[in-house]
């Protein structure tokens, strides 16, 4: 797998993941949502540069210029509901991307830490061919988007799987190194060292989803 710490560099891509983790910035939803979009746009840019592109003329009311266009079709296919204001962001700059969703969840046994996710909704299109761009803001322990690979597997093989997370576990990043294919990559914008015993990343930011759209029972 092919890492892409973009947060590693100085960049305003920084200020957008200082304000998901400041405690009292990430209270204003509406903020929070659409910083994860900023950085969805941020994200997908970069990841535009590893596509491929085929040369266009575009008649200007001055003459004619050759330019290279994406090639390629896309699919941006997101964990609900978290990765939403993330697919936002992909789709701000991929006008044309196809769309997939997919509903995982943790499921923790009685008081226990341990937990299996379980996948139980998913809509997407054929990924034969096609360019998969898998979102998940929050990359912990690697199990979800492992679940979400074997659930897309009927769906058919793409030419290559680009991964958009916005803070990840090393945990989490070295298990899914082992499930994605080696040309995969990872657009990543936050690399954490640690995990609580239930799995959520430190410092990280706390719940994404409920961060984005508010508690749940
Ligand atoms: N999901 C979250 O929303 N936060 C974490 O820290 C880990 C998983």
């Amino acid at each position: 797998m092919i890492v892409h710490n973009l947060g590693e560099e100085n960049s305003v891509l920084n200020q957008f993941i200082y304000e998901i983790r400041d405690t009292h910035v990430q209270k204003d939803s509406m903020r929070f949502r659409r910083n994860i979009e900023r950085i969805g746009e941020v994200l997908g840019y970069e990841l535009s540069k590893k596509l491929n592109y085929s040369s266009k003329i575009v008649a200007t009311p001055l003459g004619n210029k050759k330019m290279g266009l994406v090639q390629d079709n896309l699919v941006v296919c997101s964990i609900l509901r978290a990765g939403l204001p993330l697919h936002q962001g992909l789709l701000n700059f991929f006008d044309s991307a196809e769309n997939g969703f997919i509903s995982a969840y943790r499921k923790h046994e009685a008081d226990k830490d341990e937990f299996e996710v379980i996948v139980n909704y998913l809509a997407a299109p054929s990924l034969q061919g096609n360019i998969l761009i898998l979102t998940d803001p929050m990359l912990a322990t690697g199990k979800t988007l492992e679940n979400v690979l074997k659930a897309l597997q009927p769906y058919g093989v793409p030419l290559q799987i680009h991964i958009v997370t916005v803070i990840g576990a090393e945990q989490g990043i070295k298990h899914i190194e082992y499930i994605f294919p080696d040309n995969t990559h990872l657009w990543i914008a936050a690399i954490d060292t640690e995990l609580t015993s239930r799995g959520y990343i430190i410092p990280g930011i706390g719940d994404a989803g409920d961060l984005a759209f508010g508690n749940k029972l």
